[in-house]
This record gives C-alpha cells, structure tokens and sequence, in this order.
C-alpha cells in the first residue's frame, strides 16, 4: 500500500505518466502481496517445485570481528548444484556457485574468506560494499541532509559531501541476528536487526527482516520487511557483485535491463531530477548489449539508476556470460536499479583464492528506489510512516544456455 500511494504521488507528478503506468501495472497497482507481484514479475516463481528442505543451512564460525565478537557463515544449497554462503555481519553474500553449462559449479560473487576481509582497512578504504544488506538509505542523500515533516535532519556524510549506503556505519557493517530454516520453497535465513533512532543521523527506532531464500528452481530470493516508530526514509537493497565469467572481467557479459528511462546524475552521482530515455544513448539495454562495448561512451563507467518498467511476467533485467552459458534473471518489487560495473575496483583488493578483484572485475544490480528520493518530491516517496509495513522483494534466478 506504501508503494501504491508513493506511485500514485509520482505519477500525479508527472505528465509523462505512460511509461510510469507500465511500472505500476508490474510493481504495485493492485493490491497484492510483495510476493504476488513478483511471481507476476517473474514466470519462474510460478513453477517452483514445493519441496520442503529437511535440513537448515548449516553455519560455521566465520571468524572474530575487531571488536572480538564471533559471526557465522550460513551456507543454504537447494541440492541442484546452487550453494549461496551469507554471514551475519552485514548480512553479506559471501559466495554463491552456481553451475555453468557443463554443470560445473564456480564462483559468481566477489568475496573474501572470513570477515577480517570485509573489515579490512583497505576494505574499508575502497567501501565497495561486497555482498552486504545496504541501509538505512541505499545510495545517495545529497549533503547528508532532509527535510521530513518540516524538520531537518542531518546524517553521516561518508561520500564527499553527501551520505552513501547508509552513513559510516550503514547496515553492511552491523551484525544482525539470524535464524536459519526452512521453507516450502527451500532453506532460509532470516536476519533481523533493530537500527535505533538516531543511528547515523536517522529518525525512528527502525526493525527490519530480511530473508535470503534458495529455492529448489534455482533462485535467491531477497524478501525485505520493516516498520517504524518515527516516520523515516528507508531504501533496502543487496549489493553483491556477479560475475558469471568465472575470473574475466565483465565487460563481456550480455545485459538487457527492462528500462527506457535512466536518471540523470551530477558528478556527485546526485539525480538532477532529469529522468532521460534511453533510446540512443548507450543507457540503452532494452535489447542485449555487451557491458563493455559502450561502456567508454560513460564517463567513469555504468553507475546509473533505471526506471524499471518490465512487461507483464517479464524481469527487470537478465544478464548472458556466453563463454560459461550463464544466465542469471532479475526480478523486483522497486522501481529502479542502480547498475555498477566495478568502476572503483582497483586491484588492491584480493579474493578468498587470490583472485584479484580490478576494475570492472564485478557488477551490481542493485534494486531500490531511486537515489536523493527524501530530497526529490517528484520521485516515488521511500518515507516509512509509524504503523505501515515496508514489504520488498527481489529474485535473482540463474541458469545456462547452451
Ligand atoms: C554503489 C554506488 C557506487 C559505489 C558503489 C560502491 O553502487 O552507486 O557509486 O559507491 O556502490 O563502491
């Protein structure tokens, strides 16, 4: 309901609602469930095998953070090959195999071994954000700063001058709790965790859930909840990197992203407000492109955010690693996608395995509502009112093609 009255807001402030109306027909026009729109938005969680996962993923120490606290690994397998590992610190993907056209399982995501890596002072230097839960606030607040209700709040700035992903301490850097198990559709774990008010500038004693789930038709599914006490903006996402490659960069990987619009951004990576169509611009990716062959045409490289608006039963974007077969599906409740190549990837940072993660050594497509939307009116709102549920889900779905 949040989501359907943010939208009505959007396209009462748009004449160009069109393209918008396309939107709400996938993401939020009726009243249905998080759940319901995204099997709508996604033929393949229609045909889910209902197999009950006896067992819960099981966890191993994933080591001791600076502080001396101990976190867990969690590793769910749906017994077709796909074994996802998530810890508690951060609620980071850590690594996810996935079989490639010969059925041989490999390494999708950039990660690290233990959480010394994640807490690393290159790590942090570099702030790429590998695998973890991103909030409050995914992506950027422009100055740190918002008027909600007629009350400025001022919030960590960690990006130059403005906030990113959250603040110093967003929630890629806390440990959540969690509770592995089992659902119809396969092995799950739950995370929870309570950011209190104040925490990094923010309003309102926000509880949020999150539940990773690997389903037995080859999916991670990302079911986000929250409520609040005060209202507060919330944007929720996931930033892990793929690579479905198996070591290359990613430049070659073939990408198709259901949008024909993108949202212009300053050099501070700030939304102007411009929401541009894509048609002949290499923002273009309503039909597949490679990532790398127009990616010199972008300054800095792809860190954009999209305006989704897939067909009916169609996702938002799916991407082709023609040298393994890979595919992998992505589907959502939100209405944009920041797509990042890896831009700020430099090399200094190394894998469980040595790997060395450089330049455009990973990609993320991360779903959530559109950057700076608490200073941009026009967008969909992402403020959390006391007494409202936000609910989102995202899927991403692998496979091969021969
Ligand atoms: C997001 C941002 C990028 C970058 C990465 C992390 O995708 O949009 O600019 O900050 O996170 O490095």
């Amino acid at each position: 309901m949040l989501f359907m009255i943010s939208y009505f807001r959007y396209l009462s402030a748009h004449s160009q609602a069109a393209g918008l109306a396309a939107l709400l027909a996938v993401s939020s026009c009726n009243q249905s469930t998080p759940a319901e729109q995204t099997a709508a938005t996604s033929p393949s969680m229609t045909d889910t095998t209902q197999t009950t996962a006896a067992t819960a993923p099981v966890s191993a120490s994933f080591g001791q953070t600076q502080d001396g606290t101990e976190v867990q690994l969690y590793t769910l397998t749906n017994g077709h090959g796909l074994k996802v590992s998530i810890t508690n610190y951060g609620g980071t993907i850590t690594s996810l195999l996935v079989p490639d056209k010969a059925g041989k399982p490999g390494e999708i995501v950039l990660g690290f071994a233990d959480v010394s890596g994640y807490q690393s002072p290159e790590f942090r230097k570099a702030g790429p954000y590998f695998g973890a839960l991103i909030g409050r606030y995914g992506n950027r607040i422009a100055k740190g700063r918002f008027t909600l209700d007629g009350q400025e709040y001022t919030l960590a700035k960690n990006n130059g001058e403005n906030t990113l992903h959250g603040g110093k301490i967003g929630f890629d850097k806390v440990i959540w709790q969690a509770e592995p198990g089992t659902s119809a559709e396969g092995q799950t774990l739950k995370l929870t965790y309570l950011s209190k008010d104040g925490e990094e500038g923010y309003p309102g004693n926000l509880s949020v859930t999150v539940v990773y789930t690997l389903t037995a038709d080859d999916t991670l599914k990302i079911d986000y909840s929250a409520t609040t006490d005060k209202a507060t903006p919330v944007n929720l996402t996931n930033h892990a990197y793929f690579n479905l490659s198996g070591g290359k960069d990613v430049l070659g990987h073939e990408v198709t992203i259901a949008a024909d619009r993108y949202n212009v951004v300053d050099a501070g990576l700030i939304p102007t407000g411009e929401l541009r169509p894509v048609k002949g611009t290499p923002f273009d990716f309503t039909t597949p492109h490679t990532i790398g062959e127009r990616i010199a045409q972008v300054p800095g490289g792809y860190d954009h955010n999209w305006l989704l608006n897939p067909a009916a039963g169609q996702p938002a974007a799916t991407v082709y690693e023609p040298t393994t077969g890979r595919t992998m599906q992505v589907s959502t409740t939100e209405p944009g996608l920041q797509f990042y190549t890896g831009n700020f990837l430099d090399g200094t940072l190394k894998g469980a395995k040595g790997q060395v993660y450089g330049k455009h050594a990973g990609f993320c497509m991360e779903t959530q509502h559109f950057p700076d939307s608490p200073n941009q009116p026009t967008f969909p709102s992402t403020i959390l009112k006391p007494g409202q549920t936000l609910k989102s889900t995202t899927i991403y779905k692998f496979g091969v093609r021969q």
